[in-house]
């Protein structure tokens, strides 16, 4: 068994829109990765072998379970002759030259041996060495070993670029005639990769080869030896002629590449001659075209500098540049790197085209040690705090303690930034989260107050040291008073990658105004957490498969739906997405022809690799929300403002709905265009202050001209109430009798606990359906508050369950109805209005507060709502059952009825209460029976508890 891995880190993806010297328009979405440390062997002898270890000098080691620093198995070196040997293994193809590395592992003595040194030592054939061998130390050359426990031996070990053979070996050093050890767990890590990085793919186009590079577009190849030998002495070159474009060139497809990972980054380098001279003065492009289930993209790696690094026929122009790849949507299929020119024609040769991996994919987060640290000082230690700068005193306490009998002290800092600090190298790993705390009380109790802050140090590859903040900076106010404080910081992110063993974290103090403040303090009950990130519930019902043969079902998404737990739970619940915000106007063209369409295609790829259908929200919105002002002109109905405005509605349309083709099913072409308080039913927005009600025909049409085959919908909020219904039937007849194509009403449903009614709902749908025959309708924007309309107030963190309980009925309410619909072909699709309680846009509306409005919880688990959709048998206070009893009466024809309500299994019944009670006569004579005493009606029976009952 191994410990884990030395560090690692997520990294992040950025979108980039780039436009080629060629004729494409390439888009890209790339990962930036950070390099990090990566374990490139280690040797835990569990399997029972000496995994290729021998003698350096003497006798060969043994595997053996006699002991071992972790599992069950270790080697031993029981005999040399020669006293400074031991363990050996050949590092030559496992190191790369240039490259550096931590090598550790862990040495004991045998049982009686006396103690005495050890170090691990590497001899290197090299020919800048005298006799070509040098032997290098890693680490500390002396490290105390005896037989009572186990020492870490080892420590940084740079390859030399110029070494030839590199062999491991580990010796004891010392006086005596110690000679028998166990070696276990040898851990290389490498920290830096050879500068230029580690090589994965070179083209030399020896031979006559080509190397399997192949013709971009109708061009010729052809492997030669060029008028001049290239900078790195190839023989031959890949000249390219029959150039009848930009774009064409020499191309190789690197997806399958061994060694070229997703999250990596690479470098790409090749020298181009042309063939001729052209005093043009053009440049050479390397690009990548990538394909992948969402389709094909392109972007440019590096461009030759025409003014620092001009092409020439006379010497070669070296052109390099980086490139990293995620697989998200989907791994490509094909990543063709090829070489394009400014110049149309020009034939060029390419000469020694090579791949290097700059930095590491990052690793998989569940290697890590999450374990945390907790640091009590009950055990009268230290444990494992350290003085920063080595002058600050750190004593365990017994005077104070925050919790048990012992606390930290520090005394005698020297500076601001001098305290205890602790190592968290193995303990914080980069993109993961982290809860931490430390309770702190000053030492004196003048009343004065003292900023505490808390900090980071972090060595990244050799270079500077970096102190990111860990508490908002300054830090935490705390006063002299005698008390503990607590020092805490829920979800903080570990953004920075280290060297083994250069991450640590401390306490430090700010003096006000750049004051030094050397206040001793107490330290007591730290605790550093992992934050375990969510993941989603796998074994309940999808969303859409529930409801297949009745409609899609789909989410409002952005960019964080499309990686993690939240890219699971949207393909696994919903088979249509509308973008929340990235398809909007103030998204698409914030300003007059300038797209911006990377966050919406990246959705729109995720959609694609998925099957997922998309619905395009939205193209001209009548308030001129999220729509940029130049869109209105200067906002007056002038004839030329309307003929500008008209022009910029109809390119805006076709630019948009072009670009995503038949990938977007539906439009909504006009969002949220009712006003019943006009009496042409229509909002006085910006675009009807221009061209009046003509501003819908405008979009409608064009949308109907370049999206030909998508359903276009009118889309609006509140269609239940009765003022807006009968606006909706107004405004889609009057649209309809002017001959605008219109095939759809959105209906939003931004729902309230307590509005509409599903009837009202229903009478919606009912209302559009009898007026418009055979018009699409769609329930658009659904998602359920828990507060009532109007209400402002705020649950916070504590919403009542009652209430999410009551969202699950609502919830189920309106999916019957759906479903009725749907079968009534009324209805034809139904999109959540985003997905999980943690990103909802009711947190910011109509106030900025905590609402619950989605199937989700915060936490990504299924609530009552889900529930609701896709099984109400599980919503709380499902299976309630009724008993009656009956008792002879004072009199004859009086009876006495108890009647007992039994929740089912599931949860609470909140709020349950018998509304109407019918009795009926079923044989003997025919009678009306009356209910003449008793609790009046609604008969309250409460909160009845999971498998409870009550009775009245
Ligand atoms: C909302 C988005 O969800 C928010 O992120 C954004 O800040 C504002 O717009 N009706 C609509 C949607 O048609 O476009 C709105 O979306 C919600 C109301």
């Amino acid at each position: 068994m191994l410990r884990p891995a030395s560090s690692s880190h997520r990294f992040s993806c950025f979108s980039s829109s780039l436009k080629t010297a060629s004729a494409f328009v390439a888009l890209a979405l790339f990962c930036a990765a950070a390099a990090q440390a990566q374990v490139v062997k280690t040797y835990d002898f569990e399997d029972g072998t000496a995994q290729g270890w021998q003698a350096f000098v003497g006798t060969a080691p043994v595997n053996t379970t006699a002991a071992a620093y972790s599992g069950t198995h270790s080697i031993l070196t029981s005999t040399n002759a020669s006293a400074a040997g031991g363990p050996s293994i050949d590092l030559t193809s496992v190191l790369q030259a240039g490259a550096k590395y931590t090598i550790t592992g862990w040495v004991r003595l045998t049982p009686g041996e006396t103690a005495t040194n050890a170090n691990f030592t590497v001899k290197r054939t090299d020919p800048t060495c005298a006799n070509a061998t040098c032997y290098d130390n890693t680490g500390p050359y002396t490290v105390a070993v005896s037989d009572s426990g186990w020492a870490q031996i080892g420590g940084e070990f740079d390859a030399a670029a110029t070494e030839t053979a590199l062999t491991l070996y580990a010796q004891l050093v010392g006086a005596t005639g110690t000679q028998s050890f166990y070696l276990d767990d040898v851990v290389i890590t490498q920290i830096a990769p050879p500068p230029g990085g580690t090589p994965i793919v070179a083209y030399t186009f020896a031979n006559s080869s080509t190397d399997g590079w192949q013709p971009f577009g109708p061009v010729q190849l052809q492997s030669t030896p060029p008028p001049i030998q290239d900078p790195t002495g190839d023989a031959d070159a890949l000249l390219t002629t029959n150039r009848m474009d930009t774009w064409q060139g020499p191309s190789v497809d690197l997806a399958g590449a061994s060694g070229l990972v997703a999250g990596a980054t690479y470098q790409v380098t090749g020298y181009v001659l042309l063939a001729n001279a052209d005093a043009s003065n053009p440049t050479v492009t390397l690009s990548l075209k990538r394909t992948d289930c969402a389709g094909t993209t392109y972007s440019n790696i590096a461009s030759s500098d025409p003014t620092s690094s001009p092409l020439s026929n006379t010497a070669w122009t070296k052109v390099q540049g980086t490139f990293s790849f995620s697989d998200m949507p989907g791994a490509p299929s094909s990543l063709v790197l090829y070489a394009q020119s400014s110049s149309a024609t020009d034939s060029f040769y390419l000469a020694h085209v090579t791949v290097n991996q700059l930095t590491a994919a990052p690793p998989d987060p569940s290697q890590q040690d999450n374990s945390g640290i907790s640091s009590t000082f009950e055990d009268g230690g230290l444990d494992g705090w350290g003085s920063r700068s080595g002058s600050s005193v750190l004593t365990n306490a017994t005077d104070t303690a925050h919790s048990g009998t012992h606390s930290l002290l520090v005394t005698n800092r020297v500076a601001n930034w001098d305290g205890p600090s602790i190592s968290v190298d193995n303990k914080m790993y980069v993109g993961s989260v982290y809860n931490i705390s430390a309770w702190v009380r000053l030492q004196p109790t003048d009343g004065s107050t003292h900023t505490i802050n808390m900090s980071l140090q972090t060595v990244y590859q050799g270079g500077k040291p970096t102190f990111p903040s860990i508490t908002p900076y300054p830090g935490i106010s705390v006063p002299a008073d005698g008390n503990w404080h607590q020092v805490s910081v829920k979800n903080y992110t570990m953004g920075s990658n280290y060297d083994p063993g250069q991450a640590s974290l401390y306490l430090q103090t700010v003096g006000a105004n750049g004051s030094t403040d050397l206040v001793s303090f107490y330290v007591d009950d730290f605790q550093l957490n992992y934050v375990t990130p969510v993941s989603i519930q796998t074994d309940i019902p999808s969303i859409y498969q529930t409801y297949s043969s009745d409609f899609p079902v789909g989410a409002a998404i952005d960019s964080t739906d499309l990686s993690g737990a939240h890219e699971k739970l949207l393909t696994m619940h919903f088979n249509s997405i509308t973008s929340g915000n990235e398809m909007k106007w103030s998204s698409i063209e914030p300003s007059l022809g300038t797209f911006n369409w990377a966050p919406a295609d990246a959705e729109v790829g995720e959609a694609v690799c998925h099957s997922i259908r998309i619905r395009g929200h939205n193209l001209v919105w009548a308030s001129g929300s999220q729509t940029p002002t130049y869109a209105f002109g200067d906002g007056t109905n002038s004839a030329a403002n309307q003929a500008l405005v008209t022009g910029y509605i109809q390119e805006h349309i076709r630019s948009e709905v072009q670009h995503f083709g038949n990938k977007v099913y539906a439009w909504d072409v006009v969002n949220e265009p009712l006003d019943p308080h006009q009496p042409d039913c229509l909002l006085h927005g910006p675009f009807y202050n221009v061209l009046g009600p003509e501003y819908l025909d405008v979009a409608f049409r064009a949308a109907r001209q370049y999206a030909p085959n998508a359903k276009l919908f009118l889309n609006d909020y509140s269609t239940a109430d009765s003022n807006r219904l009968a606006c909706l039937v107004k405004v889609v007849g009057d649209l309809q009798s002017r001959g605008v194509p219109i095939d759809g009403v959105g209906h939003e449903m931004h729902n309230a606990i307590n509005y509409p009614s599903p009837a009202a709902m229903a009478n919606a749908i009912d209302t559009v359906a009898k007026n418009f025959p055979g018009i699409d309708q769609q329930v658009t924007e659904l998602d359920e508050s828990v507060y009532n309309a109007g209400d402002y107030s705020n649950y916070g963190n504590n919403v009542p369950p009652a209430i999410l309980a009551e969202q699950g009925w609502l919830y189920k309410a309106y999916f019957d109805l759906f479903r009725a619909k749907a079968q009534e072909h009324e209805l034809g699709a139904v999109t959540i209005w985003g997905m999980a309680d943690d990103d909802t846009w009711l947190d910011s509306f109509p106030v900025a507060r905590t609402d619950y409005p989605l199937p989700f919880d915060m936490k990504l688990q299924a609530k009552p709502a889900y529930w609701g959709i896709v099984d109400p048998t599980h919503l709380p206070g499902a299976g309630m059952t009724f008993h009656l009893t009956t008792a002879e009466g004072t009199t004859g024809h009086v009876r006495l009825l108890t009647i007992t309500a039994t929740n089912g299994d599931v949860g609470p019944a909140y709020g349950t209460q018998i509304n109407s009670l019918t009795l009926t006569r079923t044989s003997g004579v025919a009678c009306t029976p009356k209910i003449t005493a008793g609790p009046a009606l609604p008969v309250v029976l409460g909160d009845i508890p999971t498998s409870g009952s009550a009775s009245a």
